[in-house]
C-alpha cells in the first residue's frame, strides 16, 4: 500500500525482484573498479573474494570515504599481505600506517581482530553471528563480509544505501528514526542470488548516481522503481532530524624541540580520543582550558590557530613553541629523535604544519617535513 499524499509506504509496490535484476545488470557494466572489489566479470569466471581483504576494506571505510581509503588501503596490503602477517605486525606499526585515517579505536580493534582471526587459523567466519564476536564487527560490518566474501544473503545498510532506499520508496521519515524501517525496506530488494554484488551495486548507486544534493535520476537504472522520483523529491530525501550543534573547545599544543632535532611526543591514553597514537603534549580541551606546559622552558605561542572537527565537538588549537636544551626531560613524553610526521593523526599533523616555519626558526638540524 502506497498513500502518496501522506506518505506513509510499506514498500510492498515495489517489485523487489525485478528492481534488484535491474541494479545488477547495471552493476555488471558500471561497477567502479576498487582495489579490494573482484569485478562481476571475474566473479562470474568463479573468483572468490579473499575475505581478508574484504574485512579489512569494510573496517577501514567505517565513517571513511572511498577516495581516502583507496590509497591506505593499496599500503596496507602491500605491507601486509594476509591476516597472519597483519597479526603478527607490532601495534605501533600498524598504527603508523593508519595515522591520517581517523577513528583510531577502529585500527586497535583491527590489530585485536587479526589476531584472533590468526589463532583461529587465518580463516573469516562467514557468518554475521560469529562474525560479531570479533572486535570492531558490528552488525554493518558482519553483513558486508557475510555478504561480499561469502555470497551470504545479508542486506548491507549504509548512508548510501539509506538514500537509495528512502528515493525508492519516498519514504519521508527522518533519520536516524527512519533507520529500522529503511533496514526493512532494504531486506525486501535483497536477492537470493548475488546478494553480494547487490550491496556493493547499491553503493555504487549511492556513490555515482543516487546522490546526495543532485541525483542523476535520468542515468539511474532503477528510475522506473522510485517513488521519489515519480514525486520529485529525490533531492530532498532521506529526512533527517536536525542535529544540535555541536559545541567548541580550545586547548594549546606544545612542541619542543631539542637542540639536537628530537621533539616531544606523547602517546596518548589507549581509551579516548586519538587513543594510542603519538601526538604533542596538549592543555585538556575545554572551553577556558589553563596552560599546562609539559616542561620549563621559554614557550612562544604562535599567532592563529589549528581547527579539527571531532563527531563530538570542534576544537580550536593554539600552538606554543620552545627549543630547550639536550637534556631536557619530561614526565608528559618522550623526547624522538626519529620524528616522521606522516605517523601522526591528522590533527596532530596540523599542528606541526602550523609550526612548521617557527620550528626551523629554532635553529639545529633540519626535522622532517
Ligand atoms: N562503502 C562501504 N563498503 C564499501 C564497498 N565494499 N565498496 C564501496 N563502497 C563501500
Amino acid at each position: 500500500m502506497c498513500d502518496t499524499g501522506n506518505r506513509k509506504t510499506d514498500g510492498a509496490e515495489i517489485d523487489g525482484a525485478a528492481c534488484a535484476a535491474a541494479l545488477l545488470r547495471w552493476y555488471d557494466q558500471a561497477a567502479r573498479v576498487l582495489p579490494w572489489r573482484v569485478s562481476p566479470d571475474d566473479r562470474a569466471r568463479g573468483v572468490r573474494p579473499d575475505p581478508y581483504r574484504v574485512w579489512l576494506s569494510e573496517v577501514m571505510l567505517q565513517q571513511t570515504t572511498v577516495a581516502a581509503v583507496r590509497d591506505y588501503f593499496i599500503r596496507f596490503t602491500a605491507r601486509w599481505p594476509d591476516v597472519h602477517a597483519l597479526a603478527a605486525a607490532p601495534d605501533t606499526a600498524v598504527m603508523a600506517e593508519w595515522a591520517g585515517l581517523g577513528y583510531y579505536a577502529r585500527a586497535r580493534n583491527l590489530i585485536a581482530c587479526a589476531r584472533a582471526v590468526s589463532a583461529r587459523g587465518g580463516d573469516f567466519p562467514a557468518d554475521r553471528q560469529t562474525l560479531q564476536a570479533l572486535p570492531g564487527i558490528g552488525p554493518y560490518t558482519s553483513a558486508a563480509i557475510a555478504a561480499i566474501a561469502f555470497d551470504a544473503p545479508e542486506t548491507v545498510v549504509d548512508g548510501n544505501v539509506e538514500r537509495v532506499v528512502a528515493r525508492l520508496f519516498a519514504e519521508t521519515m527522518p533519520l536516524p528514526r527512519a533507520k529500522p524501517r529503511l533496514a526493512r525496506l532494504a531486506a525486501r530488494l535483497t536477492p537470493r542470488q548475488r546478494p553480494g554484488d547487490f550491496a556493493q551495486a547499491m553503493m555504487d548507486l549511492g556513490a555515482t548516481v543516487c546522490t546526495p544534493r543532485a541525483p542523476r535520476c535520468n542515468d539511474c537504472p532503477v528510475q522506473g522503481f522510485c517513488h521519489a522520483q515519480v514525486l520529485d523529491i529525490a533531492p530532498s530525501l532521506p529526512a533527517r532530524t536536525p542535529k544540535a550543534p555541536k559545541p567548541h573547545r580550545n586547548g594549546i599544543a606544545y612542541i619542543a624541540r631539542r637542540t639536537d632535532g628530537a621533539l616531544l611526543l606523547e602517546t596518548r591514553p589507549p581509551r579516548g580520543l586519538l587513543g594510542g597514537m603519538p601526538g604533542w603534549p596538549c592543555t585538556e580541551w575545554s572551553e577556558a582550558p589553563a596552560p599546562a606546559p609539559p616542561l620549563d622552558a621559554k614557550w612562544c605561542l604562535l599567532p592563529g590557530t589549528v581547527r579539527h572537527t571531532f563527531t563530538h565537538f570542534h576544537l580550536s588549537l593554539q600552538v606554543a613553541v620552545a627549543g630547550v636544551g639536550p637534556n631536557a626531560r619530561s614526565d608528559r613524553g618522550e623526547f624522538n629523535p626519529g620524528f616522521d610526521p606522516t605517523a601522526l593523526p591528522t590533527l596532530m599533523r596540523k599542528c606541526w604544519d602550523h609550526a612548521a616555519d617557527a620550528i626551523m626558526d629554532l635553529g639545529g638540524p633540519s626535522p622532517l617535513r
